[in-house]
């Protein structure tokens, strides 16, 4: 997830962009920069950073112009560098881009093949350089756009300006967001409409496979094919501050509703259905490697723990391999037996958390291989590991973890099925319907946020001013319920406990009476009739039972209160759906009380310390 901002008018262009980018930086922010043409040139500002870098650098270089493109970058391929930062150049060519394109290793080795001279690791410096081969045969901007997207598959959304033609840009647009603004003789694009906001609140949303030329009193949209479509224009109501969180009321919310996005854009390029396997480049283990694993560590805090915990699980019933959960805080202290033919998995959003990064250089040292699932590019936890097998949620801005608990399950599943399929433990068959399974994933969320949203709503009223919650689960389930506490706990501070269904009776169930809410994770899965159990136990003692069950289980709506369902889908999947009910019970329990959901009291989004 990166953010784009694109100006062509009469104005000087750079503090336009400046201010758009400003607006854009909850997209991204390792680096940041900018491309001006000054009426001979194109000018090139680039920083890492934050967007204070870039505009102390354009304070010591001014760029002129009133036509440009500017971009805060979230990196996706190559990590925070200058070098990698956008606009990226080929020729007389600038490119900005969001999105990420799966066949830019073969075309990166086709283009490197023909003698062009590529600088950076980014999939953005290929489209570049495509544009640039089209156009050096003569064609016009949008018409070299055209064939260069012909070539291209996977997610984006870029603006294109030329050294060449000075009145315009090119902007195109494939499941990444791009707005075009209307001004009075200026014009405007960006991923998003707070960026545009300032200037205007006419702006046409554009869709897949759509295509603009966008001059200072035109804008010319086409398909691909160069058809001409027409799209409506819309007039925005939405306050700057409400537009960058999309109109959601914070940004948990917002980022509770990405999860889908996030999941598709994590598993983009990585599931190769046709084949029916995983592309497991940057998971960086030979078949041998993969045989040799006598056991696998998970390594993480906090949610990712509760992710960590859903990968021992994958790991042992799909790859058949011993695998440990370590809270990483507990992990070097107990000085582990581990060593050479152990693989460590090290799981941290930030890639910054300190006592994940401590687990992982002396899992290290020791000799264990390290993996690392992160959402940060180039952050310190990666960089220390063997290799990375990166989310990519975007950046997560409410402190309490959501989108990207979820994209660590993907990452982890994925890996998992990869490890499975090489080390023989799954049959192609199998391997197939788990890749198929993963790929209907996103969907099925959407369904769920969107069907259980107002029941969700409803609960939260009826029980915000419960003391004390219970969640309960078993199998993959009970890594959602920890989950579920905790996302209650820590933003809405009521007191909450998640626990192992059946471990209930062993002590817990002391807690029980009528004013607890009890809520079960009791979809149609290996555990259901012995979590049915417990939820009986519990009613039994006067609980509220709130269930969150697979839609049409008639059993467990007679012997619950409320029943949240679930669609039907297999075992593996069944956690990144339970997960988004308690999520949003979370949210709306601390909505209604009022608290500061996005910034909750004593925490912080990344924790360096031990
Ligand atoms: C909870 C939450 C934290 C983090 C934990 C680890 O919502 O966000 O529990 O999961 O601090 O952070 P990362 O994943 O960055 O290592």
């Amino acid at each position: 997830m990166c953010g784009i901002v694109g100006y062509v008018g009469k104005q000087s262009c750079a503090p336009i962009l400046i201010d758009g980018l400003r607006r854009l930086e909850y997209r991204g922010y390792d680096s940041a920069g900018l491309a001006v043409h000054d009426g001979t040139s194109l000018k090139v500002v680039r920083a890492v950073g934050k967007l204070r870098n870039l505009e102390s650098e354009i304070s010591q270089r001014p760029l002129a112009g009133s036509l440009g493109i500017g971009h805060t970058r979230w990196a996706t391929h190559g990590r925070p560098s200058e070098i990698n930062a956008h606009p990226h150049v080929a020729g007389k060519i600038a490119v900005i881009h969001n999105g990420i394109i799966e066949n830019y290793l073969k075309l990166r080795a086709r283009l490197v093949a023909s003698g062009a001279r590529i600088v950076s690791d980014t999939d953005t410096e290929i489209i570049a350089h495509l544009i640039d081969q089209h156009a050096r045969r003569g064609l016009a901007l949008e018409d070299a756009v055209r064939a260069a997207l012909k070539e291209v598959e996977g997610a984006y959304a870029i603006v294109v300006i030329s050294e060449t033609e000075t009145d315009k840009m090119v902007v195109a647009k494939n499941a990444s967001p791009l707005v075009i603004g209307l001004g009075d003789n200026e014009n405007f694009c960006a991923s998003d409409i707070p960026a545009l906001l300032q200037h205007t609140n006419r702006v046409i949303i554009l869709e897949d496979g759509d295509m603009a030329v966008v001059t200072a009193s035109r804008v010319a949209i086409t398909t691909l094919e160069g058809k001409a479509i027409d799209r409506h224009t819309k007039a925005i109501s939405w306050s700057p501050v409400m537009a960058e969180k999309a109109g959601y009321k914070h940004f948990m919310l917002k980022e509770i509703f990405e999860q889908p996005r996030a999941i598709e854009d994590t598993l983009r390029g990585r599931l190769d259905r046709e084949h029916g396997e995983i592309s497991g480049e940057e998971i960086g283990l030979s078949k041998q490697e993969i045989q040799d694993i006598q056991r696998i560590y998970l390594v993480a805090c906090g949610t990712s723990y509760y992710a960590a915990m859903t990968g021992q699980y994958y790991f042992e019933r799909l790859a058949r391999i011993r695998s440990n959960l370590e809270l990483a805080s507990e992990f070097r202290g107990r000085d582990p037996v581990i060593g050479e033919g152990d693989l460590v998995v090290a799981i941290s959003q930030s890639g910054e958390t300190l006592d994940t990064l401590m687990a992982a250089k002396a899992a290290k040292e020791k000799g264990a291989k390290v993996i690392s699932i992160s959402n940060v590019i180039g952050s310190a936890i990666p960089r220390i590991s063997d290799a990375s097998f990166y989310t990519h949620a975007g950046p997560e801005i409410g402190v309490a973890s959501t989108k990207c608990f979820t994209a660590q399950l993907s990452a982890l599943l994925m890996l998992s099925i990869y490890i499975a399929s090489h080390n023989g433990a799954l049959e192609a068959k199998r391997v197939k319907s788990l890749i198929e399974g993963l790929a209907r994933v996103p969907q099925q969320m959407r369904e769920v946020l969107q069907g259980t949203r107002q029941l969700v709503v409803n609960l939260a009223k009826r029980y915000v001013e419960a003391k004390d919650v219970l969640f309960l689960g078993r199998g993959l389930n009970l890594p959602v319920a920890l989950e579920g506490a905790l996302k209650l706990k820590e933003i809405s501070y009521v007191h909450a406990e998640g626990y192992a269904a059946g471990e209930m009776k062993h002590g817990p169930i002391a807690l029980i009476d009528a004013n607890l809410p009890v809520i079960v994770l009791v979809p149609d899965d290996d555990c259901r009739e012995r979590t049915k159990s417990n939820l009986q136990e519990a009613k039994a003692r006067g609980a509220k039972i709130i269930a969150v069950a697979t839609e049409g289980d008639e059993e467990i709506h007679g012997m619950s209160d409320e029943v949240v369902e679930i669609p039907r889908t297999d075992n593996e999947f069944i956690p990144f759906l339970t997960v988004l009910p308690l999520q949003l019970y979370a949210y709306y329990v601390a909505d209604f009380k009022g608290t500061d959901v996005d910034q909750p009291r004593n925490l912080a989004k990344t924790v360096t310390v031990e």
